[in-house]
């Protein structure tokens, strides 16, 4: 079977873990620290804090803004429909109201409708870089400027990504990122909050440990600590830190044979009208993209999800980015209609580009697109 992502680790990153189970620190210790100044230097930020995934990463954010910039509870911030539910969970387990908004083909949110959903109570909009492929951020960043609200970049899938030269993540004013296994890189779990905001890392550090003012390795006498204001535990451990450090090394390679994938798969199917490509590869010029997976549109006539099964009963398992609209999920139930994001839900199939695909297996994921596209021919032509 080919898998849809696997995690690619090598010995070196056992001889990692091995030497922090070892070394007897598990938390508060050296690779941590280096692993978040790599990843600094690796994006160019301000600040780069670790976290133990995205999700509490985009929390940390939204619970930043709300502390900082003394946001009322229920004020409302402005989403995707289209992106994965952590999105939204993360400004509603903040204390804030999500209200989303629809992407438009390319699955990213459509900033030409952001201006119709500000109220008197909007603060902030968080937006996903989807697939990889960065939003709109120059009408993001212009909407935000005009309406004073906070932007928060969702970069769990587009590490490697940059808009108009610079990284995701420092276009708004804060950026998470996940290494979760089946991402561009892995910690097994784990996130990443950068900012363009040096200033931010005070607050955020405190937060993300319980609020207390020494760390374990700053206490002149053991045990002895202030707290300054009300945090939660959101540290990153030593052992993924050890992981992603190794993981940040070969990242470059690691997107590059990512993109070579990606670049076979388009070429392949460009000229197809069973697969439509969601995100074309770089669509333009002030964006680079990185490359999580491939999203082929498939024709409305066919079941997506008999397909899905009939491509794994070939050997082939793909996946769903994301399976609904996040308010059309059972926890919201909402009526609205987001028409971008359904046919994208209902529609779509997300095809494997990782590097844990073995060599040739990208040829054998094309013989296998081509050979199941049964294509009534008086609907599809000769495809
Ligand atoms: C867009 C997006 N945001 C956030 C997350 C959550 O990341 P994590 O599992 O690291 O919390 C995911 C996970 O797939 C995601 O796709």
């Amino acid at each position: 079977m080919i898998k849809f992502a696997r995690p690619m680790i090598s010995d070196e990153e056992k001889l990692a873990v091995i030497k922090v189970l070892d070394s007897g620190i598990f938390v508060h210790g050296n690779y941590t620290k280096t692993f978040e100044q790599k990843f600094l230097e690796f994006t160019k930020a301000k600040i780069a804090l670790s976290y133990a995934n995205c999700t509490l990463a985009l929390q940390a954010a939204h619970q930043h803004a709300v502390e900082t910039r003394n946001i009322d509870q229920g004020s409302e911030i402005i989403c995707p429909a289209m992106s994965h539910v952590a999105t939204s969970h993360a400004i509603e387990c903040s204390g804030l109201k999500p209200i989303y908004c629809d992407c438009d083909e390319s699955g990213n949110i459509d900033a030409s409708q952001i201006p119709n959903l500000i109220t008197k109570k909007t603060r902030g909009i968080s937006l996903v870089h989807f697939n990889g492929v960065p939003a709109d951020m120059t009408s993001i960043m212009k909407i935000a400027d005009e309406f004073g609200l906070y932007v928060v970049e969702d970069c769990a899938i587009a590490l490697g990504s940059e808009f108009n030269g610079q990284h995701v993540g420092l276009l708004g004013d804060y950026g998470c990122f996940s290494f979760h296994p089946v991402k561009q890189m892995t910690t097994g779990e784990g996130g990443m909050l950068i900012s363009k905001h040096f200033k931010y890392g005070g607050h955020l550090k405190l937060q993300r440990a319980f609020g207390v003012t020494k760390q374990f390795n700053e206490r002149k006498i053991s045990g002895h600590y202030d707290v300054s204001l009300v945090g939660s535990n959101y540290r990153m451990a030593e052992i993924p830190s050890a992981i992603g450090l190794v993981q940040l090394g070969k990242v470059d390679q690691i997107l590059s044979i990512r993109q070579k994938n990606y670049i076979c798969l388009h070429k392949a199917l460009k000229n197809n009208s069973f697969y439509t490509e969601v995100t074309a590869a770089n669509n333009n010029e002030l964006k680079k993209r990185s490359y999580y997976c491939f999203i082929a549109m498939l024709p409305k006539q066919v079941n997506r999800n008999d397909f899905q099964i009939k491509l794994r009963n070939r050997g082939l398992e793909t996946s769903v980015y994301y399976p609904s609209p996040i308010p059309h999920f059972t926890f919201k139930n909402s009526s609205n209609v987001f028409h971008h994001a359904e046919q994208i839900a209902k529609h779509s199939i997300a095809i494997p580009v990782g590097p844990h695909l073995e060599a040739n297996e990208i040829n054998q994921i094309i013989d296998i697109l081509l050979q199941e596209q049964r294509l009534p021919k008086s609907l599809f032509g000769n495809n």
